[in-house]
């Protein structure tokens, strides 16, 4: 298990000032499982991951591995980073030109500290090259290797040190799309087929929701909520989050009455009193902004059998083969609506909408 407790790290940027990169940072990933840093552009991820991997030096907080202490700032503990046994691939995963598949796989072995028979590794190397499915290509020139198999002898090479823990850093994100889909399911398997603690770094919330047992979400430095892939989604704590994971319509509104259902309430919104949900226990009087999906947003030409209806007009829709994306109005008020291709009215037809309160999700403002 890998424990992070309080983790800061700065720098110093180039007119002196230090940058908080990763504030109060803590989070535990349980032994096997994923779990996925997510965030924008310059939130902090790379920085924690490299402070995990020893590459930093925070300020303070600790980090420990199945109890092992490898940085503790009260303890006064910094374990180099090639003595704590971490596996870590890169987005712009190196791969040595000039040595063949095997001997790049082989590469930590020959540098590592502890010395070892050519036997122990061939044995070692064979076995991560098998199980990322390249032992087939151990003889061949690592430059003539398609990209996802350049992908593949990079996470092997992570994995040939049998690594307590393996970190990756965005390690998909130079391949092409279809590509990364599969790549995806290769390392979701060798994840779990090997047991594989891991921290993974993404920008991408479908990788993330795809390959997580569990999502930290961070925003400027600081993680705003840690949960399931489920979880993130459908229960987002703040409107970054909603924003952020998925896309989402958002409505100003202000809670007037509790419903007799638990954790179902009134909110009084742009487009009159909406029915919605919140985990939070919320008064009349406090202000919300309602998260809703667009696939949550239905649409009809006859009026549905739901509370929260409204008649709204096409704006405008995009065919995008599997569904379509409708921008529709009702008043001033846009919202987004995903729904099947066997709807398809022209822009301007008046059709119903309507919203399931569940889905409704009314998160306090702050
Ligand atoms: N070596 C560095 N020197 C100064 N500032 C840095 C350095 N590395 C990262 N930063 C800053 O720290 C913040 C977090 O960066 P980073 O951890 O790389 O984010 P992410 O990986 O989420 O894109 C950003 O504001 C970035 O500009
Ligand atoms: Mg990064």
């Amino acid at each position: 298990m890998l424990k992070v407790e309080g983790l800061h790290t700065e720098y110093v940027d180039e007119r002196g000032h230090s940058v908080k990169a990763a504030h109060n940072v803590s989070f535990e990933v349980p032994e096997g499982k994923l779990f996925t840093l997510l965030g924008p552009s310059g939130c902090g991820k790379t920085t924690t991951l490299r402070s995990i991997a020893g590459l930093e030096k925070p300020v303070s907080g600790e980090v420990s591995v199945n109890g092992r202490v490898v940085y503790s700032s009260a303890k006064g503990i910094f374990v180099a980073p090639n003595k704590r046994n971490f596996g870590m691939v890169f987005q712009s995963y190196a791969i040595w030109p000039h040595m063949n598949v095997f001997q790049n796989a082989a590469f930590p072995l020959k540098v590592g500290s502890r010395k070892l028979g050519k036997g122990e590794v061939h044995e070692k190397v064979m076995r991560v090259l098998k199980a990322v499915g390249l032992d087939h290509l151990a003889d061949r020139e690592a430059t003539k290797l398609s990209g996802g198999q350049q992908q593949r002898l990079a996470l092997a090479r992570a994995l040939v040190m049998e690594p307590q823990l393996w970190l990756l850093d965005e390690p998909l994100s130079n391949l092409d799309a279809k590509l990364r889909e599969r790549m995806r399911f290769e390392l979701k398997r060798l994840q779990r087929d090997l047991n594989l603690t891991t921290v993974f770094v993404t920008h991408d919330q479908n990788e993330a929701l795809a390959l997580s047992h569990e999502i930290a979400v961070m925003n400027e430095g600081r993680i705003v909520q840690i949960g399931s892939p489920r979880d993130i989604y459908e229960r987002p704590h703040n409107r970054f989050v909603a924003d952020f994971v998925g896309s989402a319509n958002f409505l100003d509104a202000t809670v007037t009455a509790r419903e007799e259902q638990r954790d179902y309430f009134v909110a009084q919104t742009a487009l009159g009193p909406l029915k919605c949900y919140s985990v939070d226990p919320l008064q009349a009087g406090d202000k919300v902004v309602i998260s809703l999906r667009p696939e949550d947003v239905h649409l009809s030409a006859a009026h549905p059998n739901m509370p929260n209806v409204w008649e709204a007009v096409v704006d405008s829709k995009i065919f995008l083969g599997d569904h379509v994306e409708f921008q529709v109005k009702i008043g001033d008020v846009v919202l987004l609506s995903r729904v099947h291709p066997s709807f398809f009215p022209a822009d301007g037809t008046s059709v119903y909408l309507g919203m399931q309160p569940a889905k409704c999700l009314a998160i306090a403002a702050n």
